[in-house]
């Protein structure tokens, strides 16, 4: 199918509008470019449950945290097109912050104590800055779906959340994390990770799979999480978190109650992985 490239609001309503002349379901795939697997499998997601996917290439500012990586965040605009289309996409829209967000921008949507917790009490601003955007792309394209990675579980739980409490008539999707073949998560950031911490980050993952075993065989909570995060620190890794929380309101849990999903942030040097693993 043929392939629209929108860098405004302008361009991207003529070809919602010409979308919805011919009675077409509509797909949004919101991502922050430097495309892999991961963005690719939601694409063609999809394009499973829709006609035509428009996916959204935005390296959002107001997610990024003073002394983060939005400067030095890939952007490869090029081979995203290239990718998003081989994947499926029907529509990109690609704008410069200042179609977003013009002068005298000033709203924010504040995702709540959802977005406090968590990856939120390490990145203070962060989940409102996903929350503000989100709704905006939701607004600006009005699909029928929008779909989201479980990779960023707790920000599938906010958009989610703020859909909900904001009467946005939009269906949201999970799509299942997307792994290297040594179970590391497909990310952007993995680019940054030098061949030693990058042959090391997969035991994060590891690392999940041995508690959700332990906790789903019976072992005591606190006791298996502290002892994972004593191993991964023996690794090399900094530990912000690793808990077990309810599946969608992320609530803690004491004792192991289904359906429940274990959440773990750490860094390897200067790059900060995340990762989450469903126990069912
Ligand atoms: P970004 O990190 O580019 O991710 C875009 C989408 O791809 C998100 O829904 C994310 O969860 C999903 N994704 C990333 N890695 C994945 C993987 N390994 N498997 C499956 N899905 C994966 O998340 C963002 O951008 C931004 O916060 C955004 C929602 C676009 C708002 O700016």
């Amino acid at each position: 199918m043929q392939l629209t490239i929108t860098r405004d609001m302008e361009s991207l309503q003529d070809a919602l509008g010409a979308l919805a002349v011919e009675g077409k379901r509509v797909a949004l795939v919101p991502t922050m470019g430097a495309l892999h697997a991961g963005h690719q499998a939601l694409i063609a997601q999809a394009k499973e449950v829709a006609d035509a996917v428009v996916v959204t290439i935005f390296v959002n500012p107001k997610q990024f945290g003073e002394n983060e990586d939005f400067s030095k965040y890939p952007r490869a605009l090029e081979e995203d097109i290239k990718k998003a289309h081989e994947a499926g996409a029907t529509v990109i829209y690609a704008p410069e912050a200042s179609d977003l967000y013009p002068e005298g921008f000033q709203t924010s949507i504040s995702a709540g104590s959802l977005g406090t917790i968590l990856e939120g009490a390490f990145r203070p601003g962060h989940f409102d800055g996903v929350a503000t955007v989100v709704t905006k792309l939701l607004l600006r394209t009005l699909p029928h779906i929008a779909l989201f990675g479980e990779k960023d579980y707790q920000q599938l739980c906010v958009i989610q959340r703020v859909t909900a409490d904001l009467d946005i008539g939009v269906e949201i999707a999970g799509v299942e994390t997307v792994r290297e073949p040594d179970g590391l998560a497909m990310s952007s950031r993995n680019a940054y990770l030098s061949a030693t911490e990058r042959a090391t980050a997969p035991k994060l993952y590891q690392a999940l799979q041995l508690c959700a075993q332990s906790i789903q065989s019976g072992a005591a909570i606190d006791p298996t999480l502290a002892e994972a995060i004593a191993a991964l620190t023996k690794e090399g890794f900094k530990v912000d978190y690793l808990e077990l929380r309810s599946e969608y309101t992320l609530e803690a849990q004491e004792t192991y109650t289904s359906p429940a999903r274990l959440l773990v942030a750490a860094s390897l040097g200067t790059t900060r992985l995340i990762d989450n693993l469903s126990l069912e």
